[in-house]
């Protein structure tokens, strides 16, 4: 008897190191969720070959991918398109990949919204957003936090030239301003307080401005986001910051939203969010 097996939809997540990544169980999870059938795989690719691996994913069939350190601002010179989100970002986290065209979105920016707005209420309107760090991932999320037209933004970072670059370029969309992480203690406290820097993946925990927090008030949200807590989260608490948010939220909504772009369908968050580990 032959026996008919059906052909998945493969997806998968491009990154170097790869193995730590938890898109999958997301993915996974949505699948299920939606009834959508796929696969989704880890794909390791060292920078030097990452042009050839996703070549060979999008002859094999493969019909997207996400894009994870150190490949996202890289990759753009791999796509045919261009998202406007990923072209302002200057960075892609999500490829589509028809069989000869591949196009680059930049999902970071709207998931960390969607986990500020939607999950945490976190109101951003004439709010003074600061931000620690200047390199991708506060690249990814400028445009999207502009949009919902803060009253300022502060880029402080350890390279001070970095931020004023950025604040530079996204000057147009809004109040930016960049400074080092010293300058900070001169201006007044925030009411949004962004890790963005890398700082916690080599286990180092940089000169975070006690200044910047008002006590009682000042929400922290963290990109980063750990099974232990985060080194920006215990010393917001030692600051006695209002409330504090490692980044679990925004790694779930960014891939809902890479899950949209390729399924068209938009997948629940709230139950992929409730079973994965509470950090804080
Ligand atoms: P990502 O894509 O995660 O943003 P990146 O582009 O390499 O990664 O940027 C890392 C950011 O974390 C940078 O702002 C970096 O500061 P520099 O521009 O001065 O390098 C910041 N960073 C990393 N380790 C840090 C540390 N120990 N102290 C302060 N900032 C740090």
């Amino acid at each position: 008897m032959v026996q008919e097996t059906a052909i998945l939809d493969r997806y998968g997540v491009i990154g170097y190191p790869i193995s730590q990544s938890k898109s999958p169980v997301i993915h996974q999870q949505f699948a299920e969720q939606t009834g959508e059938q796929l696969i989704y795989e880890l794909i390791e690719a060292h920078p030097d070959n990452l042009e050839k691996v996703v070549k060979q994913f999008q002859r094999a069939g493969g019909k997207g991918l996400n894009v994870t350190v150190p490949h996202k601002s890289r990759v753009t010179r791999l796509v045919d398109e261009l998202s406007e989100a990923a072209s302002i970002a200057g960075a892609v986290n999500t490829l589509k990949l028809d069989n000869d065209r591949v196009v680059g979105f930049n999902t970071d920016g709207i998931g960390l919204v969607r986990d500020l707005r939607d999950n945490w209420k976190c109101e951003i309107p004439d709010t003074r957003i600061l931000i620690l760090g200047a390199g991708g991932a506060t690249q990814g999320i400028l445009g999207p936090l502009l949009d919902l037209e803060p009253e300022s933004i502060v880029i402080a970072n350890r390279t001070v030239v970095k931020a004023d670059a950025l604040a530079n370029h996204f000057g147009a969309l809004g109040n930016v301003e960049g400074m080092r992480f010293g300058d900070v203690k001169s201006v007044e406290p925030f009411d949004l307080v962004i890790n963005a820097t890398s700082a916690d993946l080599s286990g180092e925990t940089p000169p975070f401005p006690h200044q910047a927090i008002k006590r009682g008030h000042t929400a922290c949200y963290d990109l980063s986001y750990a099974l232990h807590k985060t080194p920006f989260i215990t010393w917001a608490e030692q600051a006695d910051a209002g409330r504090t948010r490692a980044g679990w939220g925004m790694l779930i909504e960014q891939a809902a939203e890479s899950f949209r772009i390729w399924r068209g369908i938009q997948p629940e968050t709230k139950p992929v969010l409730q079973r994965l580990p509470a950090a804080n």
